[in-house]
């Protein structure tokens, strides 16, 4: 690879992605691959740590993984592949545990949150969740790390693990930094704009999926909670139209300014059904893309399997060393 920056981020296998999770995120991905050397990964393994049903865990796992690949992730650029065919992840995830406090990972907030949600199944991989994050990123040595807010206490903890581990064996870890977007980071429930966008909302119309075609994406945007005012500006309390302005703006490139002249005068229904249009027109590329890639299935084998390989070269260097460093005896 290039001598650049190395950016490594993973995204769970929930099969399509909300509006959210690709404005936050997936989004932003493409653009890196020019600038960085950059590695994405699809977390199966994170995934079980709360229930899953076997098909459809496998089925979403390559939709997302083909879904990627749609939103621009080229694999002639980047690895892409998938956490579980890359073993060097759950080899270096054990290590770093030995290397990780209880106290440290209970004070997860997500660990707490989802243990609540799920409290009929606290396992103990919830619980050491971020140490296979960590291992992720450290597996590479990855310099930076596209994360949501929701995810910055994580990597903050793997900085955690790697500065220690650097300290019991020697330098060796880079200590990764979060790289966070400016733009369209968060994107709200269209039915609860004081809430994050999240596929598990019980309200189908409060989300945007990437894959929701455009009858489907207009008529949700026309349900859209906003407030009693009419006019299009962005103000502390408008929480609703602050959001569709978000959104707006990220589609189009316009900022704020120019949004509300464009609007002004005009009621918020107008303004809605500009923004269902827009979003759908942006997203109609990603969903042909996606029904593409789908029906080649012996091309997305070779893509995955390729993506693994190269993976696997990288990061078993990488955990070597580590095996060495902790004491292990060496195999060959
Ligand atoms: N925990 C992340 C999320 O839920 C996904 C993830 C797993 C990840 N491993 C990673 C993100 C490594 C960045 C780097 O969004």
């Amino acid at each position: 690879m290039e001598d650049k920056k190395l950016i490594f981020s993973g995204i769970q296998p929930t099969g399509t992605f909300t509006l959210g999770n690709y404005i936050g995120a997936v989004r932003n991905w493409k653009p890196l691959q020019d600038e960085y050397n950059c590695i994405y990964c699809v977390v199966d393994m994170h995934a079980i740590t709360v229930r899953q049903d076997p098909i459809k865990l496998r089925q979403n796992t390559l939709n997302s993984y083909a879904l990627l690949m749609a939103c621009g992730i080229d694999v002639e650029k980047s690895i892409l592949f998938i956490q579980s065919h890359v073993k060097t992840h759950a080899e270096l995830s054990w290590i770093l545990g030995c290397n990780t406090q209880f106290g440290e990972l209970s004070r997860m907030t997500q660990f707490k949150d989802k243990s609540q949600r799920h409290a009929d199944d606290v396992n103990s991989g919830l619980f050491t969740y971020p140490v296979l994050m960590a291992a992720d990123i450290l597996a590479y040595n990855a310099d930076l790390v596209p994360v949501g807010v929701d995810q910055k206490q994580h990597l903050e903890l793997a900085r955690n693990i790697a500065q220690r581990f650097n300290q019991r064996y020697g330098d060796f870890f880079t200590l990764p930094e979060p790289y966070i977007a400016e733009i369209g980071a968060k994107v709200m429930s269209l039915q609860d704009p004081t809430k994050k966008m999240s596929k598990s909302d019980d309200n189908p119309n409060a989300v945007i999926l990437i894959l929701d075609d455009k009858d489907t994406i207009i008529r949700k945007f026309k349900r859209a909670v906003t407030d009693s005012e009419a006019e299009v500006c962005y103000r502390d309390g408008k929480d609703g139209i602050n959001n569709l302005m978000t959104i707006y703006s990220s589609v189009t490139g316009k900022n704020f300014a120019e949004i509300e002249s464009e609007f002004s005068g005009k009621g918020y229904g107008d303004f809605k059904l500009a923004v269902g249009e827009a979003v759908a027109d942006h997203l109609e590329p990603i969903r042909t893309e996606f029904a593409r890639l789908s029906a080649d299935k012996a091309y997305l084998k070779k893509c995955y399997t390729e993506g693994a390989e190269k993976a696997i070269r990288y990061s078993q260097r990488i955990v070597s060393k580590v095996y060495r460093k902790v004491g292990f005896v060496d195999k060959t």
